[in-house]
């Protein structure tokens, strides 16, 4: 971490930018709030590729997951834990203000080479009346209490204010100052809900950093979803105030309307120094493009086309005029190099005499490393691939081998699928799926080819699903492009994602349900974090 040095004072409405370090910590937490993104879900294995890329890509925190959530939760932060040994990321877990929520996280990041312990609870009076049913003298006593057993176990306590930006600000002053006292050493101040505007929260940290007893000795953090789609703006303008924390996602997922996007914060620092007065992350820009991938093709969600840094279309010039400027002087219309953020992969290009040795230089290229076992796996599925598409290029392989996560993750296997359908949407689809080596068939009729294969999977399994979600993504452009499909299905009251890659959309969507049907036998719903309630041991 930073050595925390003393700024010059604000005054009123001026923006300081060098009010305290020289470096930004980057708090990632796409594997909590991002994983709380609707549909987000994502196994053990998949979490523990997206942290792997995560620490390739420098963040300083990684926020692991919510421990007390789901056993699942607990083990993926466990397991990321071990694996910080040697990396220098800190490593941290969730856990309401609360005795079993602290221990439980305590465990789980027992074993990072820097443990962090993040608790939090909510001080606006919306939230203490409705939701916590607190006084504001019973929630300081939580925090004295909560922050004081985070700090019985590791050094490092960060403490939240949830809604932060909804709260009373004397109040908040008062909170934060009890958790500087009793060892919190991160304190954040999250706009929950999206409400803020980038002035407001600039003289509300100020404010706060005036008035938290022992600001000093604390790092401030920021931590905003994008209700209003000001989350980079309110972050950026957290930092010009003095924040030197940035709570962030991969692609800006998360709850609702998402966070703050990662890419966004490290590439304005980095393209705008006079602005932010030379303030820089340790973020390896080149990994920026192909964790985005990575994370997109785990997940399902789908990267805009325009989305800043990492969208398809972020260095693509459509009009005459700007093509002409960027070919006689690329800056003329780019403020940044795409190679920079890591579009240089995405150029590459394969075919299937591209053989054995140009496939594992494409995978070097790209930054992933694979055992023999699976790299022989994405070398046959590349293969098969290569034959059904001309150029195979750097998003289809990134495709290719998350992909052979989820596949390897899934409990049941598309073995033979065959549909017919015809003009008016009346289809037939026929389907062989197995599961731990024993195979099932099943038929249906169904209201055009998807329908009808989901209706026969269904057969096949004995098993009733409610389709809630369903997205189609070409992951290159091209009419033989590989098809991405996201599902999400509703089964007894609980939601189960899933997604599925080939060059048939029909295979695609198969394969997609069957992984979300996977997560429905082995009994892997979405997790829904509980609210904080007023029924711990403390009340
Ligand atoms: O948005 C929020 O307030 C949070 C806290 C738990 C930090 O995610
Ligand atoms: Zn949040």
């Amino acid at each position: 971490m930073p050595s925390r040095r003393k700024g010059k004072e604000m005054s009123d409405g001026e923006i300081n930018v060098s009010a305290a370090e020289d470096r930004v910590i980057v708090f990632d937490t796409t594997l909590r709030d991002g994983e709380q993104s609707p549909g987000a879900t994502l196994t053990a294995e998949e979490k523990l590729e997206v942290a792997d890329a995560l620490f390739k890509l420098q963040v300083d925190v990684i926020e692991a997951g919510f421990p007390a959530a789901s056993p699942g939760d607990f083990e993926a932060v466990r397991e990321i834990a071990r694996r910080s040994a040697g990396t220098g990321v800190t490593i941290a877990g969730l856990a309401r203000a609360v005795p079993g929520d602290i221990e439980r996280c305590a465990q789980a990041v027992s074993e990072a080479e820097k443990p962090r312990i993040h608790t939090f609870i909510a001080t606006s009076d919306i939230h203490l009346k409705y939701k916590l049913r607190m006084t504001r003298e019973q929630v300081i006593e939580r925090v004295r209490e909560s922050v004081t057993l985070a700090k019985s176990f590791v050094d490092d306590v960060e403490f939240s204010c949830e809604d932060a930006t909804r709260s009373d600000r004397e109040f908040m002053a008062e909170v934060f100052s009890v958790a500087v006292e009793c060892g919190a050493t991160t304190l954040n101040i999250p706009d929950t809900n999206g409400y803020t505007t980038p002035i407001e929260y600039i003289e509300l940290i100020s404010w706060l950093k005036d008035n938290i007893r022992m600001s000093d000795d604390v790092v401030l953090s920021v931590h905003c979803h994008d209700d209003l789609g000001m989350a980079t703006a309110n972050t950026l303008a957290a930092i010009s105030a003095g924040a030197r924390q940035v709570e962030v996602t991969i692609n800006g997922i998360g709850e609702r309307a998402g966070n703050t996007a990662l890419e966004e914060v490290v590439m304005a620092l980095d393209t705008r120094p006079t602005v932010y007065n030379g303030l820089t992350t340790r973020i390896v820009k080149n990994r920026l493009v192909p964790t985005s991938r990575l994370l997109s093709n785990l997940t399902g969600l789908a990267v805009q086309a325009n989305k800043a840094i990492v969208g398809a279309n972020a260095f693509a010039h459509e009009s005459g005029i700007h093509q002409d400027g960027v070919l006689k002087e690329r800056s003329t219309y780019e403020i940044m190099n795409p190679e920079d953020v890591g579009w240089t992969g995405t150029s590459l290009v394969l075919g299937k005499h591209s053989g054995r040795a140009g496939f594992r230089a494409a995978l070097k290229d790209l930054g992933i490393k694979l055992e023999d076992d699976a790299m022989q796996h994405a070398y046959e599925r590349f293969l098969e691939l290569a034959d059904r598409k001309k150029h195979v290029t750097g998003a289809d392989i990134e495709a290719l081998v998350a992909d052979e996560i989820v596949v390897s993750g899934s409990a049941i296997h598309l073995d033979d699928f065959s549909v017919t359908s015809g003009k008016g949407g009346d289809a037939n689809a026929m389907v062989v799926v197995s599961r731990d080596g024993q195979q099932f068939a099943g038929r249906a009729n169904g209201n055009g080819p998807i329908d009808a294969l989901l209706g026969a999977i269904d057969t096949a399994l004995n098993l009733e699903t409610e389709l809630a979600y369903f997205q189609v993504e070409a992951v290159t452009p091209g009419e033989d492009a590989q098809g991405q499909v996201h599902m999400r299905v509703r089964h007894d009251g609980q939601m189960y994602s899933g997604h599925g890659l080939a060059t048939d959309t029909v295979e695609a969507s198969a394969k997609a349900y069957l992984a979300a049907v996977s997560h429905i036998v082995t009994n892997q719903p979405e997790v829904v974090l509980a609210a904080t309630s007023s029924t711990s041991r403390w009340t």
